[in-house]
């Protein structure tokens, strides 16, 4: 029989992960199955300990149950405890649980491989601070940039998040780099080389009210966000300016790819999934 991974959450019948990792698992010669597992929203534990019980091997985990897996690891990845969420379960051999968080991995591979964004040294704008910002926090540090600040607008969670990823022991940014947090509004008068869109204004086809000058020339906005059209922020982007303006889709497959390396110990070529997802 072939192992069993699948991805829980709810809503989950639009979820791209089954192809993605179909995908995968064809291009590696990997024989495993992927499914779809509708979560109950009251008993994500229940669902996922009788995934597990049944021979799973591994679960990718989505809205609404990020912070509920995490609760259910027995252990966890620095970058997952930072995040407060997981979205890979993995069952280890004593049977126990770990929890991992490749979202943060996710972006900064498409932004850094798949497009060749320079994060050293860079002006770093996160706008959210929920749990996709929070997902993304650590490995964003990590590659260096001379400056993070994170927007959000509740100003509280924003300087909250700031203050965890500065307290988190591999989290400095780069040689005399900062991490701050503030509100949308206090963000006159700066400049970013990247502004990343963790916020959900996009699934109402708004954008966070951020002041019109604060794309660097050159700068690239990214938009955790995708869909078939440009999403409302990579439309923000282009007219004001921004050389590269990238939406989330890439994120998506990196973060499963991650996932993939971490239950198979196999990389995955991510370019010509992205590709076909693009259609
Ligand atoms: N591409 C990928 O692989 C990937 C992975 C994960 C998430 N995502 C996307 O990331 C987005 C955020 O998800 P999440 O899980 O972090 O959601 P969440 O936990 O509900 O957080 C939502 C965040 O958006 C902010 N927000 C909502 N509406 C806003 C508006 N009109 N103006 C300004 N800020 C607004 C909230 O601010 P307050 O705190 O003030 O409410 C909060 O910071 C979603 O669109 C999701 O699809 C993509």
């Amino acid at each position: 029989m072939s192992d069993r991974y699948a991805v829980i959450g709810n809503p989950i019948a639009h979820s791209k992960s089954p192809l993605i990792h179909a995908e995968f698992a064809r291009q590696t010669g990997q024989c495993l199955e992927y499914g779809r597992i509708l979560g109950d929203p009251n008993d994500f534990a229940g669902d996922a300990r009788r995934f597990f019980a049944e021979g799973g091997r591994g679960l990718n985990v989505t809205v609404p149950f990020k912070e509920q897996a995490w609760a259910l690891a027995d252990e966890r990845s620095p970058r997952a405890e930072l995040a407060g969420a997981v979205n890979t379960l993995i069952r280890l051999d004593d049977g126990r649980l770990r929890g991992d968080n490749t979202d943060g991995v996710g972006l900064v591979r498409d932004l850094g491989d798949n497009h060749g964004f320079r994060f050293q040294g860079a002006r770093v704008l996160l706008l959210g601070a929920g749990g996709a910002a929070r997902g993304v926090l650590l490995p964003l540090l990590e590659t260096g940039p001379e400056r993070l600040l994170i927007a959000n607008r509740t100003v509280s969670k924003a300087i909250e998040l700031a203050a965890l990823g500065a307290a988190f022991p591999s989290a400095t940014p780069g040689a005399g780099g900062t991490v701050e947090g503030r509100g949308l509004k206090a963000l006159e008068g700066e400049s970013f080389d990247l502004i990343v869109n963790a916020t959900s204004a996009g699934l109402s086809d708004a954008v966070p009210a951020i002041p019109e000058d604060c794309l660097s020339d050159g700068g690239w906005i990214y938009d955790m966000l995708y869909g078939d059209a440009p999403t409302a922020f990579q439309r923000w982007g282009r007219t004001h300016g921004a050389a590269r303006a990238l939406d989330g889709l890439g994120m998506l497959v990196e973060q499963a790819a991650e996932a993939f390396w971490l239950w198979r110990g196999a990389r995955p070529e991510t370019l010509p999934v992205i590709k076909l997802l693009r259609g």
